[in-house]
């Protein structure tokens, strides 16, 4: 079996060095969290395993391939169709409604809308809305239905519950849950709530 995503001696700095020598493997259906102080560089580090993100030394392999060594358009085809990234502020498209928002990632991506998904994710109601109009855990749910719409061979997510509360929380993360273990996905998370990191199956401490 290829794991989904293996990091090998990887270090970054910015001002400061944010981490050296970080080594990960995530299989299907295994999850890692990364935790660690504010600023620790956990967004870096998820950027980087995303395709976001060249690093400054180590190595990235996405589905068994070296990621940074592929050609730009490459990188960009992985992204839109085998990458999820519930980032940590939410890139919606503001004049859209909530529908639109998630359609657009299924016609990019040749899927089809999960009425079933939307109802758990309990934002059926708002569907009509415009996304400014809505609240930061309204937004933090459709953009999860929009990531997950695209089925995702991985799922990037960078404190997806962090506007929510603990009840919509743990409903959210247990879709997250169940998806990779039903696509045979990976789930790699950054979170501040030690609970929930450890709920999977590796935890990284930055
Ligand atoms: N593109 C960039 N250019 C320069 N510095 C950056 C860049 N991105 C992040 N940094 C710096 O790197 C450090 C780590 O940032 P990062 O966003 O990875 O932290 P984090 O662990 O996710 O923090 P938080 O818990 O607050 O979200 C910060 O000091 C930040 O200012
Ligand atoms: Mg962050």
């Amino acid at each position: 079996m290829i794991p989904l995503l293996e990091v090998q001696n990887l270090s970054h700095s910015f001002e400061y060095n944010l981490f050296s020598d970080i080594n990960l493997t995530l299989n299907p259906k295994e999850s890692i969290s990364i935790v660690g102080i504010s600023g620790s560089g956990k967004s870096t580090l998820l950027h980087i395993c995303a395709t976001l993100l060249k690093p400054d030394s180590g190595e990235v392999k996405l589905f068994g391939k070296d990621l940074y060594k592929q050609k730009n358009r490459d990188i960009l085809k992985l992204r839109r169709e085998d990458v999820g990234i519930i980032f940590q502020s939410h890139y919606l498209f503001k004049g859209f409604d909530a529908y639109e928002n998630i359609e657009l990632a299924t016609l990019l991506n040749g899927t089809e809308i999960d009425d079933e998904l939307i109802e758990k994710l309990g934002i059926s109601n708002v569907l009509k809305q415009k996304v400014g109009e809505l609240s930061g855990g309204q937004q933090q749910r459709v953009s999860i239905a929009r990531v997950l719409s695209k089925k995702p061979k991985i799922i990037f997510a960078d404190e997806p519950t962090g506007n929510l509360d603990a009840k919509t929380a743990s409903e959210v993360m247990n879709i997250l849950f169940e998806y990779i273990e039903e696509n045979d996905a990976a789930l790699l998370l950054v979170t501040h709530d030690s609970d929930l990191a450890n709920k999977t199956t590796i935890k990284c401490n930055l």
